[in-house]
């Protein structure tokens, strides 16, 4: 089973809600160990994609995935800006030439979220948004390896975005503007990883319920 372009635009303004649905938290917890902006960052780049989002139908996935990049990249701002954008780039690059379905997007996530490990210089374990995004594309390579039914594949994403999003809350931070406050970082889930969660498990649960 392949998933159709088709699909983005109705799937970008269910992210959109998802985020709008959460922003007091996000804003709370980058208040705690950020400067506050994080989720109007994210919410500015999603604005312009909802704009764009009827060209989405026309374009294959790599030329999809590159444009959202482009677009995160051009108008979110904040080291999330470049590094969403980086991630949605290099899924572009990697998704030349493919159909989408569960054993090619795992590798096509993976690729992205090796070019944020890249672009950020950070690795699982420093309270990022990588201690949500690592976890989902280990758990997608493995499940599409062993041949793991959809469903029960994208079940698993959602079960590791949320306990790699948690597993922040105990860390110090040793990327971002957390890592300047080093104990004091203690105690508070990271803004990035809190997003990347909620945007993982809506775009499951989307294609769960709509495909
Ligand atoms: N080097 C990095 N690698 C991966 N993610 C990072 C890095 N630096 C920051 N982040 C993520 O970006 C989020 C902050 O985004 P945002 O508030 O939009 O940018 P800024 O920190 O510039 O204000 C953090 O919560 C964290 O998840
Ligand atoms: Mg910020």
């Amino acid at each position: 089973m392949t998933i159709s372009t088709t699909l983005l635009a109705s799937l970008i303004t269910t992210i959109q809600d998802t985020i709008n649905e959460n922003s007091d938290e996000v804003a709370e917890l980058d208040r705690a160990i950020g400067d506050g902006d994080h989720v109007v960052n994210l919410q500015r780049g999603l604005n312009a994609l909802v704009k764009i989002s009827d060209e989405f139908n026309e374009l294959n996935w790599s030329a999809a995935f590159m444009k959202i990049g482009m677009t995160l990249m051009s108008t979110m701002g904040g080291a999330s800006g470049s590094l969403f954008g980086t991630l949605f780039i290099s899924m572009g690059k990697a998704a030349k030439g493919k159909e989408l379905d569960l054993s090619t997007f795992s590798a096509i996530f993976l690729a992205g979220v090796e070019s944020v490990k890249q672009r950020g210089k950070a690795e699982l374990g420093e309270k990022t948004m990588l201690d949500t995004l690592i976890p989902v594309a280990d758990s997608l390579v493995a499940d599409a390896a062993n041949h793991v039914t959809l469903n029960e594949a994208l079940e698993n994403a959602k079960r590791v975005a949320i306990t790699g999003m948690e597993s922040t809350k105990d860390m110090i931070a040793t990327k971002g503007r957390a890592s300047f406050l080093g104990e004091r970082a203690i105690g508070h889930i990271d803004a990035g990883a809190r997003t990347s969660q909620l945007m993982i498990c809506a775009v499951m649960d989307f294609i769960i319920t709509k495909r």
